[in-house]
């Protein structure tokens, strides 16, 4: 099944190393990251779900849950949990679907076969709180991602949920934000009383309203 921006993110029952998780039900009023790694026990993974679990604080604080998956089951998640709280120096404090049967995989579009028919691509999904997909976006399995860059966009995702702007290019929480496309001048007045920096027509600059 393909899963696009906007779609509903398929909900699903899946065993976990955290137990049974329905996912709606487990995401509740929070926002999710879903995300896949292609095998237990191979170094770039270790190295990954090391670095979300130092940072999960910070998914905390955007209320984001996230929870983890390849299609090795529980118990070999649970083992391998082992060494990445010996090698990484924190525990993986965050679920991880064991999905030995792929329900969850095929769910998500996370098996591409012309890269491997077995084991899963590094997928991640962004959910928002209202269950739509937010972002989609899929690594090889030779390169770790970059869970900062994660963060960025649900930062984005969240200020532009709230006030009609979109954010630039390497735009980091706190920099100038742009005036969406499809706001009038005059809607602008009223929603941007502190008013803005007009470069071209169509590039209407402001410092982030929430800041
Ligand atoms: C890794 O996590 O290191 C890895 C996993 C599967 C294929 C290649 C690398």
């Amino acid at each position: 099944m393909t899963v696009r921006l906007g779609d509903t993110a398929p909900d699903f029952t899946a065993e976990t190393t955290q137990g049974t998780i329905s996912f709606h039900d487990w995401l509740g009023d929070s926002w999710g990251v879903l995300f896949s790694h292609p095998k237990d026990f191979t170094p770039v993974c270790t190295t990954e779900l090391g670095y979300v679990a130092k940072i999960k604080p910070e998914f905390d604080k955007r209320n984001v849950k996230v929870i983890g998956l390849s299609v090795d089951s529980v118990e070999s998640h649970v083992k391998w949990e082992g060494d990445i709280g010996e090698t990484q120096g924190t525990p993986v404090n965050f679920p991880m679907i064991g999905d030995t049967d792929r329900k969850v995989s095929d769910l998500y579009d996370m098996i591409h076969p012309n890269a491997n028919d077995t084991t899963t691509v590094r997928s991640v999904f962004v959910i928002g709180a209202d269950k739509k997909i937010k972002l989609t976006i899929t690594y090889p399995a030779s390169t770790g991602r970059n869970f900062d860059e994660i963060l960025r966009v649900i930062d984005s995702l969240q200020l532009t949920a709230k006030y009609k702007v979109a954010t630039p290019a390497n735009w980091t929480d706190g920099g100038d934000v742009i005036i969406g496309a499809a706001v009038s001048d005059d809607e602008a007045k009223t929603l941007f009383p502190q008013g803005w920096t007009t470069v071209k027509p169509y590039l209407r600059v402001l410092p982030q309203p929430n800041k």
